[in-house]
């Protein structure tokens, strides 16, 4: 399936039911189709935990519940918090902190919620304050792959994950106070692209796992699977990358209890594509090298180009409707007061005139949950296009009295 792209008209129907632009508009078909795609090619000793950073608007969380997602990943207290609120068990909501105050680590336990440890440190203080109680511990596995050097998790010197030089380290901790190991994870970015990088990081998952348990629930080999930010571009062919893992994983399944599964926990290959940001176009500016098309969103809505310099195809849907003719060397920028406040440099587009709608695809993921009020500009409100074909409100722009209220 390729990204979302709404038509004009659905584009319209959505901007209308948000009162303007900017809107997050979401394709409910589209989830439900990237948990089916998932579950159809990894089979049932596969769960499917998703990783609820990558975009926590309760309309796509209970989509996804509602297409059968079996759980969450959550990296935050009130992930976990939410995650509960919408209906999700303790037992399915696994803690994927980092850097966690002992505080932390201790809310998330008393919510009866398993965290997923990554370093000696917060393994110890687990450990003092939780004997005997169970935990999954991700591990890093020395394979890192993702779009950017951003995003990477695994490989020299990360701060995620424990690293094999402190596997005697962790064992002591373990067996001084009578921890369970009931998982073992490692995640080795987001957004990789090639086949070997899955499949060396799932060997390296199992290859290291005994050591630790022999008797575990779970293995959970993270997410990160790539999903494309341009229409022209074929997915990542799945089914092939599970025909190379599945017999990896049965043959290592079969040395488990029949209770033992695996997790995937995706964020973006399960809602990225699923959303575009629209917006409209609010001035042109020719300027020496290049005409500046100005907008009514920015990097407080969608930081990623500006982060990662990330690329995020534009379509005209207003220009595209009428055939308007090509113009080149276009620079779409956003209305936030900085420079770096750049979407796009030099692309061409069917020529640009005020007020068009815009609509940047493959949004969904990192795209709301990253954004700020930087400006004191609202987020964009989140439109939803569901099965059905009505549209529905799934968060509506806050005004200034609630930003005041949040400000407090
Ligand atoms: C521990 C963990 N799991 C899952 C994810 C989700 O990654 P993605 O959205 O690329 O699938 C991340 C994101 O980096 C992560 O850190």
């Amino acid at each position: 399936m390729k990204p979302f792209v709404p038509s004009y008209d659905e584009a319209v129907s959505a901007i209308t039911k948000a009162d303007s632009t900017p809107v997050y508009f979401t394709n409910e078909n589209h989830l439900h189709h990237k948990v089916d795609l998932l579950k159809s090619t990894f089979g049932n000793r596969v769960k499917i935990f998703y990783a609820m950073k990558a975009n926590y608007n309760i309309g796509i969380l209970n989509a996804l519940k509602n297409a059968g997602i079996d759980g969450l990943d959550t990296v935050a207290p009130y992930e976990v918090l939410l995650g509960k609120k919408i209906g999700f068990k303790a037992k399915d909501i696994l803690f994927t902190g980092n850097s966690c105050s002992t505080d932390e680590i201790n809310f998330v336990h008393d919510q009866g919620v398993i965290l997923n440890i990554g370093s000696i440190s917060e393994l110890r203080r687990f450990g003092e304050n939780h004997k005997g109680a169970s935990c999954a511990l991700r591990l890093n596995v020395d394979i890192g792959a993702g779009e950017c050097d951003f995003v990477v998790t695994g490989g020299e010197d990360t701060k995620f994950g424990i690293s094999d030089k402190d596997h005697d380290e962790a064992l002591k901790i373990i067996n001084n106070h009578n921890l369970k190991i009931i998982g073992i994870h490692a995640h080795i970015g987001s957004g990789f692209y090639e086949k070997d990088s899955f499949i060396a990081g799932i060997q390296g998952v199992l290859e290291r796992t005994l050591k630790f348990s022999n008797q575990l629930d779970f293995v959970n080999f993270g997410g990160g699977f790539g999903i494309r930010y341009n229409t022209h571009k074929d997915p990542i062919n799945i089914g092939d990358w599970a025909k190379s893992a599945l017999p990896i994983m049965n043959d290592f399944a079969a040395t488990q209890s029949d209770d033992f599964h695996y997790r995937f926990e995706p964020g973006k290959f399960l809602v990225g594509e699923s959303t575009c940001l629209l917006t409209k176009i609010t001035m042109i500016k020719p300027e020496r090298k290049t005409i500046f098309i100005g907008t009514d969103t920015g990097f407080n809505h969608l930081i990623r180009p500006a982060l990662y310099q990330s690329y995020h195809e534009i379509i005209n849907l207003t220009a595209i409707a009428q055939n308007r003719d090509t113009t080149n060397n276009l620079t779409v920028v956003g209305n936030v007061c900085e420079s770096g406040d750049i979407f796009a440099n030099n692309i061409p587009m069917p020529e640009p005139r005020e007020s068009d709608i815009l609509a940047i695809i493959s949004a969904g993921a990192y795209g709301q949950s990253m954004s700020t009020i930087y400006q004191l500009r609202p987020p964009a409100a989140e439109i939803m296009m569901m099965k059905n074909g009505s549209i529905s409100v799934t968060k509506t722009r806050k005004s200034f009295d609630e930003l005041y209220a949040f400000i407090q």
